[in-house]
């Protein structure tokens, strides 16, 4: 399988980025921040947890997400490949996904990196909290975003860099461009 993992900080473009990846290279999507909002849209008892945490602009806790990602994954295996956005967002998250994807005899093919500097993350995200109706539409949730990110998140670059799966992609520019880079890196890797 080819199992990409594009990854950033919040606002980098992964979701957008994800949309041209998956048609071009066939790519099943789980994208772990839609299946919240979907959870949260059902008004499930799962939506419920989560909403409470993404309101604040915190994660929710591991074993959640994993769990999360676990019954998604039985559904993918025989797929070509899955493209993880949003996740694994902490470094038990990387480890869980490693363990899952073992038990199918498959790994992460590669990490992108979206690297974007704060204030564009800030004027995009101030952006699209304009039209999207998420919870990230202020400067304080969008401050405590980014640091979650700094703290909790950033630190799964280097459990890819150790794993030899790593590449960095410059993260401002056209769609185009960018989109150009990410197919270059997930090219190298087939
Ligand atoms: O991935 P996305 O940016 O759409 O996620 C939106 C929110 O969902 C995050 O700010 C966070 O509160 C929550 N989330 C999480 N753990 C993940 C993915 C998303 O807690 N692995
Ligand atoms: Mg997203």
């Amino acid at each position: 399988m080819l199992n990409v993992v594009i990854f950033g900080p919040p606002g980098s473009g992964k979701g957008t980025q994800s949309e041209g990846i998956i048609e071009k290279f066939n790519l099943a999507h789980i994208s772990t921040g839609d299946l919240l909002r979907a959870e949260i849209s059902g008004h499930t008892q799962l939506g419920t947890i989560a909403k409470s945490f993404i309101d604040k602009g915190e994660l929710v806790p591991d074993e959640t997400i994993i769990g999360m990602i676990d019954n998604k994954i039985e559904a993918l295996v025989g797929n070509k490949g899955v493209i993880f956005d949003g996740f694994p967002r902490t470094v038990a998250q990387a480890k869980a996904l490693d363990e899952l994807l073992a038990d199918y005899k498959s790994k992460v093919s590669v990490m992108v990196n979206l690297e974007v500097p704060k204030e564009e993350l800030v004027t995009r995200l101030l952006k699209r909290g304009e039209t999207s109706g998420r919870s990230d539409d202020n400067m304080e949730t969008i401050e405590k975003r980014i640091s979650v990110y700094e703290s909790q998140t950033k630190p799964v670059i280097d459990f890819y860099k150790e794993k030899e799966v790593y590449k960095s992609i410059e993260g401002v520019g056209s769609i185009e461009d960018i989109f150009g880079s990410i197919s270059e890196a997930i090219e190298s890797v087939q």
